[in-house]
């Protein structure tokens, strides 16, 4: 009876702890150089990708006008040179773009016609959200927790309760408070 317990509760807190370390935060839209229409040569865009952080699923968003700049993914050989040819992806459509940040890489971007050497060139590092989260201290606090819970088997059934219980506390808080 009692190990049938424990299996469960085991469960329970396998589960809990999946939750926890899945992605449980909604997708982040960017302003590229943080306004709304801020793809243009006056931004120092290095110094606004290194205060954001950004996470598999995310979003960037492009404002400028399209009749003077537009906006390309290439690879870093071609950032770094500035090169506008054999580019990745043509982000362009109407100047209000959007490109979705679907893997943890450095994506690189740049603006073509010269504007580049002006400054329009920008390098987002992608992480993923889950790996980020685990590497925080309070996280490995908890997993300090979940291998005294399996190995300690004197703990009673009062005890694996509040323990769900601040497991569900700080689920929700991550999901719904970040
Ligand atoms: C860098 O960005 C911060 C805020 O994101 C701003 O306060 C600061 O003035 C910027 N520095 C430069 C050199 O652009
Ligand atoms: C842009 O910002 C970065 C990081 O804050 C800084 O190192 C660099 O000097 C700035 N560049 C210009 C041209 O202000
Ligand atoms: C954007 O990327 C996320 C993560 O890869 C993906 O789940 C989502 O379906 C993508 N959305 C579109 C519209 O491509
Ligand atoms: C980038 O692409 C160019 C050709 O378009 C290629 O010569 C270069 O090796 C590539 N660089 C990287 C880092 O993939
Ligand atoms: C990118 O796409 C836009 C819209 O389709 C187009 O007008 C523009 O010529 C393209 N730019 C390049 C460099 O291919």
């Amino acid at each position: 009876m009692r190990s049938l317990r424990n299996g469960v509760v085991k469960v329970l807190i396998i589960l809990l702890v999946n939750l926890l370390s899945t992605e449980c935060r909604n997708p982040v839209l960017h302003r590229v150089g943080g306004g709304r229409f801020s793809w243009n040569p006056n931004i120092n865009f290095t110094n606004w990708s290194i205060h954001e952080q950004f996470y598999v699923g995310d979003w960037l968003y492009f404002g400028f006008d399209k009749l003077i700049y537009n906006v390309l993914e290439v690879n870093k050989t071609n950032y770094e040179k500035c090169e506008d040819k054999d580019f990745l992806t043509n982000v362009t459509r109407g100047g209000r773009d959007v490109f979705n940040l679907t893997d943890a890489k450095v994506f690189y971007f740049l603006s073509g016609r010269g504007f580049c050497f002006k400054g329009m060139k920008v390098a987002v590092l992608v992480k993923d959200f889950s790996e980020d989260q685990s590497l925080e201290p309070p996280h490995n606090n908890q997993h300090g927790d979940h291998d005294l819970l399996f190995t300690n088997n004197v703990f009673s059934s009062y005890h694996y309760v509040s323990h769900i219980i601040i497991f569900l506390a700080i689920f929700v808080f991550q999901c719904f408070h970040m």
